[in-house]
């Protein structure tokens, strides 16, 4: 079963900026819930309740969601307002949260390696909130789908979605043979391929599962596009190494590090939860 769940929220978020430059993009609301909260429950609902957030300068106000604030509590309680603090104390009732620092930004592959005492000897999942997903509706979450795969196959994997040929270069891209329902076990991975080097349009969305020898693969794993270690480096070493899949879930995913995304989600959550 997993259990854990690592958070890298290390980013600086430039493509928010200015609404980034003193508060992590991971806390901008989608309707009123920050993007790291969405996050958080859809791993809950995948039966996880173990929560490590590899942070980084100016990004206490995540520590500050997730734990209680005893002035505020108290100021509301017994309002009509208490209920619209739920949802959250909910979580940190429910749940454990742990923080460490990633002190230079190397990389998600490096982002995961800084998780690493947070993890230990366990797999894991990863979550990039700012890629909000949910599951079909009525069905289960993109995590809660990983995990059930997980269970059946023990190794790792990483979600993809098939994006317009155009767009690879903004995503790492993976190549395999198909085994069933969308399930691919991976035989090559280019980190932002440019469209005419993809190997093909299945891209690598924020959802991962990793076993736990990862961390040695990418601490032998040198940097690679833009300077940086890649955790699609890694995977590969690891595919090479035995067996990585790669699932494309049944659901939407909304790429909400772009404005266009952003927007996208917001009328979506608004629409269809929010107002439903
Ligand atoms: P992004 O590529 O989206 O980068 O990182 P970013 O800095 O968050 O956003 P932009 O591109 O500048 O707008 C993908 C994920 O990996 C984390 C980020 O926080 C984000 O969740 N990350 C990336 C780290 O934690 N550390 C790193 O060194 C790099």
């Amino acid at each position: 079963m997993i259990k854990k769940c690592l958070f890298p929220v290390a980013g600086y978020g430039t493509r928010f900026l200015p609404a980034t430059k003193a508060m992590p993009k991971e806390m901008l609301p989608v309707v009123n819930k920050p993007l790291v909260q969405y996050g958080v429950e859809e791993a809950v609902e995948a039966g996880i309740d173990d929560f490590g957030f590899v942070t980084g300068r100016g990004k206490r106000a995540i520590a500050d969601h997730f734990d209680i604030s005893y002035e505020l509590e108290t100021q509301i309680k017994g309002s009509g307002k208490e209920e619209l603090l739920s949802s959250i104390r909910n979580l940190i009732d429910n749940n454990r949260f742990a923080f460490t620092r990633q002190n230079e930004m190397k990389g998600l592959g490096h982002a995961i390696l800084s998780g690493r005492n947070l993890i230990g000897d366990n797999p894991f999942a990863v979550v990039l909130a700012d890629d909000l997903c949910m599951g079909d509706e009525g069905g289960p979450g993109v995590l809660a789908q990983m995990a059930e795969l997980y269970n059946q196959f023990r190794c790792s994997i990483v979600a993809i979605q098939e994006v317009p040929p155009e767009e690879t270069n903004k995503y790492g891209v993976i190549a395999g043979e198909h085994m069933k329902d969308g399930l691919y076990r991976i035989s090559d991975m280019v980190e932002k391929p440019a469209p005419e080097d993809a190997p093909t349009n299945l891209a690598i969305i924020g959802r991962y599962i990793l076993t736990p020898d990862i961390f040695e693969i990418i601490e032998n794993t040198p940097p690679g596009k833009n300077g940086e270690v890649q955790i699609t480096d890694a995977l590969l070493t690891q595919a090479k190494k035995g067996c990585v899949l790669a699932y494309k879930f049944k659901g939407k995913r909304f790429d909400c590090g772009s404005i266009d995304g952003f927007v996208e989600a917001t009328n979506y959550v608004y629409q269809n939860i929010y107002k439903a």
